[in-house]
């Protein structure tokens, strides 16, 4: 069998996505004291935490043990009917939750996301119920082999359209205690091959970084990306005034070229799921400092009254002779990236 994910990577994903967890959950609960605003989750009204038996059991205790917020945990286990034929898709609940989730937060942790009938029925289960929020956590997400549209709020690594077993993940209940994720491999069988052609989402790596494009704003024409996202965090290579389309400086002088880089900016900002109000920072470059008025109000009308930090330096030149170039760095917003 081959290692897909050794151990180490499983436990340095897994503490990131309990970070993000753990900040999505205090701000949104309230768990700040107040300082933020939100009402404090008080220690009988936790977090109720939901694998999904058995698969995700390995993934559930490492991530739980490391989540601050309050939590409990619970259990279902359902029962798929049918590949393929008339209850294709069919999922049915074989073991039901103990706790009532009537107006509490849920947070659906799960092995894998495949086909997705598994996670939507469960999802709907959880809604129908009353759950007052519901958000999914998968370790591993199959896009290729997706039948039904499930949106991920956590994901641990996308991976190709193969059978795998450890971590949690068996086949005919063997390898579950494997600590890592392997493919599987019949004996005697050749490695297991994609199925499918690879998603066109952005891949993330083994390292946990997702390499953004998006045609709408000029291709990386260097061994760089558009953007690169990490930790709940991304970073946009500087953009400057090139109009997509025929990949030159657009014509009309500064304000135009400005007006253009912050348009592909927008555009690399949209394709991870962000917008100008997630910025946190800003670095512009300009060749004459004396265009900085004319800059201020033109980065003024895209951040609105949303006010990150910034820099502003002054460069003796500018790729492709640009008058101006900007790059970002943005929170990505639960569930994007
Ligand atoms: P779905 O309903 O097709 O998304 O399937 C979800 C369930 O199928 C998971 O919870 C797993 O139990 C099982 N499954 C899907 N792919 C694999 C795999 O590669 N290895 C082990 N189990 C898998």
């Amino acid at each position: 069998m081959r290692v897909l994910i050794p151990a180490a990577e499983l436990a340095r994903r897994v503490a990131e996505l309990a970070g993000r967890i753990d900040a999505d959950y205090r701000l949104a609960g309230g768990d700040d004291g107040g300082r933020r605003g939100g009402r404090p989750r008080p220690q009988d009204d936790p977090l109720i935490a939901v694998g999904v038996l058995k698969g995700s059991v390995f993934f559930l205790a490492d991530l739980l043990k490391r989540l601050r917020v309050p939590v409990a945990v619970d259990f279902l286990q359902t029962a798929s009917y049918g590949a393929g034929g008339e209850h294709r898709g069919e999922v049915r609940i074989r073991k039901d939750l103990d706790l009532a989730i009537r107006g509490r937060d849920v947070l659906l942790v799960e092995d894998i996301v495949d086909t997705g009938f598994t996670v939507r029925t469960i999802l709907d289960l959880l809604r129908h119920r009353g759950a007052r929020s519901v958000r999914l956590c998968a370790l591993l997400d199959k896009t290729a082999a997706r039948q039904v549209e499930v949106p991920i709020d956590y994901r641990g690594f996308a991976i190709e359209n193969v059978f795998v077993v450890g971590y949690g993940l068996d086949h005919d209940e063997r390898y579950r205690n494997l600590p890592y994720i392997a493919v599987w491999q019949a004996e005697g069988e050749p490695p297991a091959t994609p199925t499918a052609p690879s998603p066109p989402t952005p891949e993330r790596s083994i390292s946990g970084m997702q390499f953004h494009h998006t045609d709408q704003a000029p291709a990386a024409i260097g061994p760089y990306s558009q953007a690169v996202s990490v930790d709940g965090w991304l970073y946009t290579s500087g953009q400057v005034g090139l109009d997509p389309a025929t990949g030159e400086l657009v014509a009309g002088g500064f304000e135009a070229q400005a007006r253009r880089a912050l348009e592909n900016l927008r555009q690399v900002l949209a394709s991870a799921g962000c917008g100008f109000s997630d910025v946190v920072k800003a670095t512009v470059y300009v060749v004459d400092l004396a265009d900085f008025p004319r800059l201020n109000a033109l980065y003024g009308e895209a951040m609105g009254e949303h006010r990150p930090a910034r820099s502003t330096v002054q460069a003796a030149a500018l790729p492709r002779g640009a008058l101006v170039e900007i790059d970002l760095v943005a929170r990505l917003r639960p569930g994007a990236g």
